[in-house]
């Protein structure tokens, strides 16, 4: 094909022709929207890098949830902050901790809605990092028997999904050895396989409550200069048993995200972390972007590099844009 035979201009002429040779269409079934979850009764408390986002107290996620089912959204992923961290993120495992209660209720009253639960320390230690510390550093056999133990837990309050995402080497696996053994063998694993030590978490960790107070998390998260060893990675959840993958970031790793596709035959997950939502809402706050526009072509975006799912705090408005047309 060549000019002038050929004109790419001819099926762009008209919004009804560009609808139609569209490639990738963005649906609100492709959303995973994040709930952070603490303590008490009637909160809900601005988390102010995260405007439109919000520390919701159980009573207000199950509002929150309802809208976000009634919206045709199938899926939710729940961050817990407790209100008490020790050294060894105790609060995550007890039955009647923060994550157990939302599960439980949110399955009592949404029982269609798909409940995905964040498997991990950070949350729950006073040192804020992602496993048990030995030393400087995290110890990494030690806190697999932990995230087996959450893991479960969240099985048994009646979690859809489990995602574990501390990058402990080993973690998929013993978690699901954890659910086999405890009759949750039909529990789903979705594996934050390539997770990469990223500043674009920040507003996250403000809303979490969970930034390492020594240290970084370098020395288990991934370097965000290499791609080969994501597909090391991956390949290693998906032989520990991992039902879907995940790469995280999103925007700044979508080679990452073509790769798995091309490379993986399970379902792909890209988390579009909170400081890609950060960027966009202040610069959309200062009238420099369209908030809209910007919004439909960042996750349409993610979609078409090969994400099958998205974990976006955009998840409710996007679904707003999308009914609008
Ligand atoms: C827990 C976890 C983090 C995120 C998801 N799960 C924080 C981290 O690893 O520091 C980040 C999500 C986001 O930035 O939106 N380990």
């Amino acid at each position: 094909m060549q000019f002038p035979e050929y004109r790419a201009r001819r099926l762009r002429k008209t919004e009804g022709l560009r609808r139609l040779v569209s490639e990738t269409r963005l649906s609100v079934s492709d959303f995973v929207y994040p709930l952070f979850i603490v303590e008490g009764k009637n909160i809900r408390r601005p988390i102010a890098s995260l405007p439109g986002i919000f520390q919701l107290s159980i009573d207000e996620a199950l509002t929150e949830a309802r809208l976000a089912y009634e919206m045709g959204i199938p899926a939710v992923i729940l961050f817990g902050i407790p209100t008490q961290k020790d050294p060894t993120g105790f609060a995550a495992v007890v039955k009647d901790g923060i994550i157990q209660r939302t599960v439980n209720q949110l399955k009592k009253s949404l029982p269609q809605l798909v409940v995905v639960t964040d498997v991990c320390l950070c949350e729950y230690t006073s040192h804020g990092h992602c496993g048990i510390l030995q030393g400087e550093g995290v110890a990494n056999d030690e806190t697999l028997d932990v995230l087996a133990d959450i893991a479960v837990s969240h099985a048994r309050a009646g979690a859809d999904i489990v995602a574990p995402s501390a990058m402990m080497d080993g973690q998929v696996g013993a978690i699901r050895e954890g659910l086999d053994e405890n009759d949750f063998s039909e529990v789903p694993i979705m594996a934050y396989s390539a997770k990469y030590a990223s500043a674009f978490y920040g507003p996250f960790r403000e809303a979490a409550q969970s930034a390492p107070q020594k240290g970084d998390r370098q020395s288990y998260q991934m370097n965000y200069a290499n791609s080969d060893e994501a597909m090391r990675e991956i390949c290693l959840d998906v032989d520990e048993g991992a039902d879907i993958i995940m790469v995280k970031p999103a925007l700044a790793y979508l080679d990452i995200v073509r790769r798995a596709k091309e490379e993986f035959d399970l379902p792909l997950a890209a988390y579009n972390v909170s400081g890609e939502y950060a960027m966009l809402k202040a610069a959309a706050a200062k009238g420099w972007l369209d908030n809209d526009r910007a919004i439909l072509e960042m996750l349409t975006a993610i979609k078409r590099a090969g994400a099958d799912i998205i974990i976006t705090y955009f998840a409710m408005e996007a679904t707003k844009l999308l009914k609008k047309g």
